[in-house]
Formats: C-alpha cells, sequence, structure tokens
C-alpha cells in the first residue's frame, strides 16, 4: 500500500507539481477515436431468431482515443497541440473541435476516402453491461505523401514542447516514419501502444525504441514477449532486460498498477470497488502518470495517482467526462474522509 494513501497533508505535496505543471506546453499525437455509446433495455427473446430483442433508450458520443488523452491533462498543463488524423469523410470533425478543452490546439490530417474511427458499443441501460460492440474504421496505413507530410510538421513543431505524449492505438495513423521523427525530436517522450481487437499481433510497444517512459496493461507487457503465464513481476524483469526500458508502469486492472524503476518493481491497489466502466482507464492512468513523472515525482506517489486516474475514469461512463485537476483533488479529499 502507498503509504501516500494515508497522508493528509497532499496539498503540499502537490502543489509544487502543479505549479511545474501549469507552465508546460505539450504536444499530444495519436489516433482518434469516437465512442458510440447506444443504451437499450433488453426486453428477452426475438420470437423468429435466436437473438436478443432491445429498446433503444438513448444514445451519447464521446471523444475517446487520443481526444480523451488530450483532454484528461488540459486542467494540468498550460498548453496543448494535439496532432491526430480523422477520416476525410464522416469526419466528426465538428464533434472533435467542440469536445476538446479551451486550451488544446488541434492539428488534425485528414485521411482520403476514410472515416473517421468510431467505436459503437450497445449498453444494457438498466445493468450497464456491454452487449456489443461494432467498430467502423479504415486502418490501413497512410500514403507515403501524407507520411512525408506528417513528419515535416513534426519536425518543426515537437521541438517547441516541454513534453511529448503518443497514444498509439494502432488504428492506421501512425507508422515507423512518424514513430522514427516522434522519438528523435523530442525532449521527453512518454507512450502508450495498445493491444486491441483490431490490431492483435501488430502493434507491440517495441515500435518504440527509447521512450522516457511509458504505460502497459497486463496484456501489452506480456505479448512482445510472449510470456502468457509468467508470475507478472518475472514478465517485468524480462521486460527490462529484453527491452532496457528503466521506467514503466503496467495497469492490471483490479489488481492495480506495478512500476518499475530503477531495477525495482513497487506495487500499489485499487482505490475503488464499485466501477461505471473501464473503458479508457488505462488511459486516464497513462496521461497522468506521464505528467507526474515528468516532474519526477516520487514512486509511491505516482503509483498512488496512477491508480487516483484509473479510479477516477472507471465511475465514468466511457470518456463522458475527464481527469480533472478538480477531479483528481476532490477523489483524494474523499479518501482521507473515509480513513478519519
Ligand atoms: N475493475 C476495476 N476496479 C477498480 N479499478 C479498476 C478496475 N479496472 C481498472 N481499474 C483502474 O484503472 C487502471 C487501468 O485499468 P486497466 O489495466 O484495465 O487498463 P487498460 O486495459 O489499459 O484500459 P484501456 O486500454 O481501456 O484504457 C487500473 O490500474 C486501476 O487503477
Ligand atoms: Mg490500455
Amino acid at each position: 500500500m502507498s503509504p501516500f494513501y494515508i497522508n493528509k497533508d497532499s496539498k503540499a505535496l502537490l502543489d509544487p507539481i502543479f505549479s511545474v505543471l501549469s507552465s508546460l506546453s505539450v504536444l499530444v499525437i495519436g489516433d482518434t477515436i469516437i465512442d458510440h455509446y447506444i443504451f437499450a433495455l433488453p426486453k428477452g427473446r426475438a420470437v423468429k431468431d435466436p437473438i436478443l430483442s432491445v429498446e433503444f433508450k438513448y444514445q451519447e458520443k464521446y471523444a475517446g482515443g487520443i481526444l480523451a488523452i488530450a483532454n484528461h491533462i488540459s486542467s494540468y498543463v498550460k498548453e496543448i497541440k494535439l496532432v491526430t488524423l480523422v477520416g476525410a469523410k464522416k469526419s466528426n470533425i465538428d464533434f472533435i473541435k467542440k469536445s476538446m478543452g479551451q486550451n488544446i490546439h488541434l492539428q488534425t490530417f485528414f485521411k482520403p476516402s476514410s472515416p473517421t474511427t468510431v467505436k459503437k458499443r450497445y449498453i444494457d441501460s438498466y445493468r450497464n453491461h456491454k452487449l456489443f460492440k461494432i467498430e467502423y474504421m479504415d486502418d490501413r496505413l497512410i500514403r507515403p505523401e501524407l507520411t512525408k507530410e506528417i513528419c515535416e510538421y513534426l519536425s518543426q513543431e515537437i521541438p517547441k514542447h516541454d513534453l511529448v505524449l503518443v497514444g498509439d492505438f494502432g488504428h492506421g495513423f501512425l507508422n515507423q516514419e512518424i514513430r522514427s521523427v516522434i522519438e528523435n525530436k523530442s525532449k521527453f517522450l512518454s507512450i502508450n501502444v495498445q493491444s486491441n481487437s483490431a490490431n492483435m499481433g501488430y502493434n507491440y510497444v517495441n515500435h518504440y525504441k527509447h521512450p522516457d517512459f511509458m504505460t502497459m496493461d497486463e496484456q501489452e507487457v506480456r505479448l512482445p514477449l510472449m510470456k502468457r503465464f509468467d508470475d507478472i513481476e518475472n514478465v517485468i524483469r524480462d521486460f527490462h532486460s529484453t527491452f532496457g526500458h528503466q521506467k514503466f508502469l503496467v495497469t492490471l486492472g483490479k489488481k492495480g498498477v506495478l512500476y518499475y524503476n530503477e531495477g525495482k518493481i513497487h506495487h500499489a491497489p485499487i482505490l475503488i470497488t464499485d466501477v461505471v466502466d473501464t473503458v479508457g482507464a488505462g488511459d486516464a492512468v497513462f496521461a497522468l502518470s506521464s505528467l507526474f513523472v515528468y516532474t519526477n515525482a516520487g514512486n509511491d506517489l505516482i503509483l498512488f495517482i496512477a491508480n487516483c486516474a484509473g479510479g477516477i475514469k472507471s465511475n465514468i461512463m466511457g470518456n463522458k467526462e475527464s481527469v480533472t485537476k478538480e477531479k483528481l483533488i476532490k477523489f483524494i479529499e474523499e479518501l482521507h474522509n473515509e480513513l478519519e
């Protein structure tokens, strides 16, 4: 258990960190995802087919993927440049623009004849369980001309920023040339490379060679090593010796978070028990822990903040809201109140 969890003087510890963060200029780059949630009430088995019949109730759209990551850090830092790729047809660009925090400057590139990635989930509105998901995406790699344009833009833009956050969801935006520019130009690089049902087996963290920090979930650390059943701490040590990374955080869902730093593995448990929706919980952990690692915060604090971010996000439906500074402070105050 992180000792910080029971420290009542959290304000004194957090204020100097918030002050450093408030002057930062951050470049955030990665795949845009629109999360479309359709809430419906199950009625029973359809009469003529062996399928579930549901009644539509309401629907909501949330800014997900890299949009959510940029929004999570928006209230902590001075300004954000968000670089992303959207589809030229069904771009959802108006929705994207109106969903972004006010200090986020959007730089969008357009993929010809493609839609912006939309993940449509059907939710049982009574029990809040997911029933089904359909993805609309064109995840083929972008053309060389567009790659060149993006690389030229990034070569100019990245050096102007203190910190670069990459959310690589493997949906057809980032390729090796773009990754290489990002790695060469960033002053401080933090990455999250997702393995998901759409990219399974093709999007591992070893696409990147020397990030300063990264977060992964348990599958994402096991898959590149092909170590399915080994003890997770052995896998983490193996990950370090195979790829050489010095600092990385592994999220374990309801088992909390492990942090590898300077040859040691540190653990902290989850801080909440009831969840609403864990979609994007790892992204919230990535966003906030990257900021705290950048400020050289201590191991315990980084672990604690990671679980705060995961906990706050897991109590929000989809990416409807972000893990703002205000929410973080309130969450910590409530934890302290519970202990009294
Ligand atoms: N069931 C849960 N109960 C409590 N906390 C949870 C639960 N699931 C996730 N969390 C919190 O969120 C963090 C990240 O979760 P997880 O490991 O599932 O990320 P992930 O698989 O990368 O998610 P995503 O890719 O959808 O963003 C956990 O470390 C924990 O703090
Ligand atoms: Mg994840």
